[in-house]
């Protein structure tokens, strides 16, 4: 066998020639070139057991030369085996998180959603009506007059001279009843528009919960009740409601509901005009008329029906001063909810 110096010449050859072979191997190649420098029949074992032939002295250095370009080379293998560039680890802990925003629903819906679970809780089902309506469902079955105001241009999105779109969801009641018999307790959320001049209180789009119940004796403190009892769980324990005597078509008789101002406690501010009191529903008995129109006997059965504004509530609730703000998207209102 050759001298020292010959064979860690050798070892240095071995050690270039791997390398360059391992960085031009493929992943798959890789297992291959791994034992052809490792294997039982690596260059660098035929040195391992050529020592036998060599000198004390001689066997010592390059038995230690030897190990130390293998352990060199079991590095390189070990260390480059694990994917790199072209299979990046699935992820790195040290990096700092990425953040991903997560929206949540509106506060309209979030309202409307709360308003459905308490009457929900009352035994009221939940049930769709369209909102591009006919001038039958949105007035004439609800026994508006052929001259009434509320059919004016001016309040109403005609589409033509038979469509519109809705501007209260009370013409769900007129679908339902036609299309069932009492007893039915419903609840109709909903979108409604009215060609209004947009204000801080009055918005072209808006948002209407209806609530109705047929059956035989249903009075007027069955419809106190349900009210009373939904203002305590959406506004609070004790908030209190006044009746106040009105007039809709499709009732009699027919109360508009003002709740506590929530803001002043009832003593009067600007919210409330110095009233202490907020509009926040109509409601009342339902008309005779409207039971004729849909085939249910006046005699037989009674029910009540109310209407309440769903940005009028949720402004009162959370102390919110401009319906607009429902409908301009700016995250800043948004995130608040
Ligand atoms: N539809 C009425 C409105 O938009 C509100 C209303 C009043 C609904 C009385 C009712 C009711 O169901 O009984 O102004």
């Amino acid at each position: 066998m050759s001298d020292v110096s010959d064979i860690a010449g050798e070892l240095a050859q071995i050690e270039q020639d791997a390398r360059r072979e391992w960085d031009a191997a493929s992943d798959n190649e890789r297992q291959l070139v791994r034992s052809r420098y490792l294997g039982r029949k690596s260059r660098l074992n035929a040195l391992l057991r050529g020592l036998k032939d060599l000198s004390a002295d001689q066997r010592k250095s390059v038995g230690a030369l030897t190990n130390q370009t293998r352990d060199r080379l079991t590095a390189l293998f070990e260390q480059q085996t694990e994917p790199t560039e072209t299979h990046p680890r699935a992820y790195d802990h040290t990096l700092p998180g990425r953040h991903h925003p997560r929206g949540h629903r509106h506060l309209i819906t979030q309202t409307m959603d709360e308003v459905i679970s308490i009457f929900y809780g009352m035994g009221f089902e939940v049930v769709d009506g369209p909102e591009i309506e006919t001038d039958y469902y949105n007035f004439t079955a609800l026994n508006f007059p052929p001259d009434h105001p509320a059919r004016d241009l001016q309040d109403t999105f005609f589409i033509n001279d038979e469509y519109l779109l809705r501007t209260h969801t009370s013409p769900v009641q007129v679908r339902v009843f036609e299309s069932r018999r009492p007893p039915v307790r419903i609840l109709a959320p909903g979108r409604t528009y009215r060609n209004e001049a947009i204000n801080a209180r009055a918005y072209c789009v808006f948002h209407q919960v209806e609530g109705f119940f047929v059956d035989r004796d249903v009075s007027f403190a069955d419809l106190k009740g349900v009210l009373i009892a939904f203002a305590e769980e959406f506004f609070g324990s004790g908030t209190r409601l006044r009746f106040r005597p009105s007039y809709f078509p499709f009732t009699e008789p027919s109360t508009e509901v003002d709740v506590e101002c929530l803001l002043c406690g009832g003593k009067g501010c600007t919210v409330c005009k110095n009233e202490g009191w907020l509009e926040i529903l109509g409601a009342g008995m339902i008309d005779p008329a409207v039971f004729i129109a849909v085939d249910y006997d006046p005699e037989v059965f009674s029910g009540y029906a109310f209407g309440m504004g769903v940005e009028r509530i949720a402004m009162l609730k959370h102390g919110i001063g401009d319906i607009r703000l429902f409908y301009e998207n700016d995250l800043r209102f948004l995130r608040q909810f």
